[in-house]
């Protein structure tokens, strides 16, 4: 069944971003040899759609197109700049975020990535879309920011499957969103 995973980091704090959408804390996790498991988590994925808060900055650092091999929808009021090229493959869209994701969880595909920011990522959870999520704490914190969670007790709503302990303090930690009930033989439990 496709789902809709998120796979976002965060400071020790909780923050996303500065206030001003500065995400060079992230620099801190930079390791040798080490993606984090992001590309087995890319492999998982065929679409990626992000705010468009997060499209501008990504496109700053250089990367207007970062995922060629998926789908990449970006969610804007605004109309599209000129050198966004709407093809099938790059969607830009003023479609809510949550009907879009509804009407896509009923095509077949890969599972869908919710690359944040904030505000889309929030609306996602508020209609209980996150399936799947994978958090990695940077050990770093900023004080203030953009809020990753938009509930203190968003969590309460994920079962936690694993924690990796990485030598450099990052601590990356996968959740499972909850079942009404648990199917039999779930490997429930975790410090959620
Ligand atoms: N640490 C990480 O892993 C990570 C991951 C992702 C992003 N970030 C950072 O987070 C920051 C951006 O996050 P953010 O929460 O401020 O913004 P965001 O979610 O990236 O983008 C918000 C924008 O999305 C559009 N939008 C929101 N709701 C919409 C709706 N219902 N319908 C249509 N469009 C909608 C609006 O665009 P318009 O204003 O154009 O209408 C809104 O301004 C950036 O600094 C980014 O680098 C960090």
């Amino acid at each position: 069944m496709r789902l809709v995973a998120s796979y976002i980091a965060c400071s020790a704090d909780g923050y996303i971003a500065t206030p001003e959408g500065d995400i060079s804390f992230l620099d801190r996790a930079v390791l040798e040899g080490e993606d984090y498991g992001y590309t087995a988590f890319m492999a998982t994925v065929d679409t990626v759609f992000v705010g468009r808060k997060t499209y501008d900055k990504v496109a700053s650092l250089g990367f207007s197109d970062p995922h060629p091999e998926c789908t990449q929808v970006v969610f804007s009021r605004q109309p599209q700049p000129d050198p966004w090229l709407n093809n099938g493959r790059r969607i830009w869209t003023a479609t809510h975020p949550v009907a879009w994701v509804r009407a896509e969880l009923l095509h077949p595909g890969k599972d869908l990535y919710c690359d944040g920011g904030a505000e889309i990522l929030h609306q996602i959870l508020q209609a209980g879309l996150a399936d799947r999520w994978i958090i990695t704490t940077v050990p770093v914190l900023l004080g203030n920011g953009i809020p990753l969670l938009d509930h203190p007790n968003r969590l309460s709503d994920f079962t936690l499957k694993n924690t990796t302990h990485y030598p450099n303090g990052v601590v990356q930690r996968t959740y499972a969103k909850k079942f009404e009930v648990e199917p039999t033989g779930a490997d429930g439990g975790g410090d959620v």
